[in-house]
């Protein structure tokens, strides 16, 4: 039994691979990314410049889930072009990441990974920490335009669009409308819950410092909410883009439950925070037990197959 994948036309030989944002700064953390049974290697988010990103403490463990305001500590771009060619010798697919603070640095970043030896290009357009810098582009459904427009042709490498979670299943269609104008030929859903607060009652503060404690959520708390925002886009799009789902992905159940939504393949997160790097190959066996006892050959086989009451 395998789970083995693709994205984008692009195999991964397993259903599970890491999300951007945890442990994937630095070399070294990506190393142990790529010799684990992550089936690809997912780039921390960068922009042009290095960043420190927000003041500490600003990340919290939760019973079930994880509580952040990061600010997209990264190394700049530059430093992730040089480590590509490093990575390489896994033989895993390697996907940048990257955010823009202006429709230029966003041509800047695509374009310098259009021309390295990445396999995937995610153009995170919903970090949820970095309000006070503008309204994350991905509210302006104009300003995506003019950001599709202006990166569409910079090479043949796959495009995709890292997405919020959408309480309105209009803004998906909107969403849909803009990626089938455009080759976008995969997503990730969902980003971690922005505009949340956790409060220490004994302390009566909030628990983490950046933006007067509000951050992005992420574990079993918002798995619902990936579930949805998943198969609502699977009901639009069909077979015709790659969902890759993320999002309280702790058990070879939850990567089930996303792969009978419609996800082509799922990012583990919070539960690689948790546990380290041994949660792919936990996470895939369990999978594929799952499969096998159902009688399932193949992810394909079951891909999509939530049937409605
Ligand atoms: C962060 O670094 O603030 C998180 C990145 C993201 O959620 O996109």
């Amino acid at each position: 039994m395998s789970t083995k994948t693709k994205i984008a036309g692009i195999e991964f030989d397993s259903y599970i691979f890491n999300a951007s944002g945890i442990k994937d700064d630095t070399f070294e953390e990506l190393e142990e990314i790529a010799k684990s049974k992550s089936s690809a290697i997912m780039l921390k988010s960068c922009t042009i410049g290095p960043r420190k990103g927000n003041e500490e403490p600003r990340e919290i463990n939760l019973p079930l889930g994880y509580f952040q305001s990061e600010g997209l500590p990264n190394l700049g771009y530059k430093k992730y072009l040089e480590l590509i060619p490093k990575l390489k010798k896994y033989k895993k697919p390697i996907i940048a990441s990257v955010v823009g603070f202006s429709l230029e640095e966003y041509r800047i970043l695509i374009k310098a990974f259009q021309e390295s030896e990445v396999d995937l290009i995610e153009i995170n357009l919903s970090c949820p920490n970095i309000v006070e810098e503008g309204l994350p582009i991905v509210y302006d459904f104009e300003k995506i335009k003019e950001l599709l427009d202006k990166i569409s042709n910079l090479g043949e490498k796959p495009i995709g669009l890292k997405l919020p979670a959408y309480l309105c299943y209009v803004l998906q269609e909107k969403m849909v409308n803009l990626i089938e104008q455009y080759d976008i030929p995969f997503i990730s859903s969902i980003n971690s819950v922005g505009n949340s607060l956790i409060i220490d009652p004994e302390k009566e503060t909030t628990v983490i410092k950046p933006q007067r404690g509000f951050g992005g959520l992420s574990g079993d708390y918002i798995k619902p909410i990936a579930l949805g925002n998943v198969r609502r886009f699977y009901e639009l799009l069909k077979d015709e883009v790659s969902i890759i789902g993320v999002g309280g992905i702790r058990t070879g159940q939850d990567a089930f439950e996303f792969l009978l939504a419609g996800a082509d393949a799922v990012q583990v997160g919070t539960t690689f925070e948790k546990e380290g790097p041994s949660c792919f190959e936990r996470i895939n066996k369990e999978l594929e037990e799952i499969l096998q006892k159902k009688g399932y050959t193949s992810i394909q086989e079951a891909k999509g197959k939530l049937e409605y009451l």
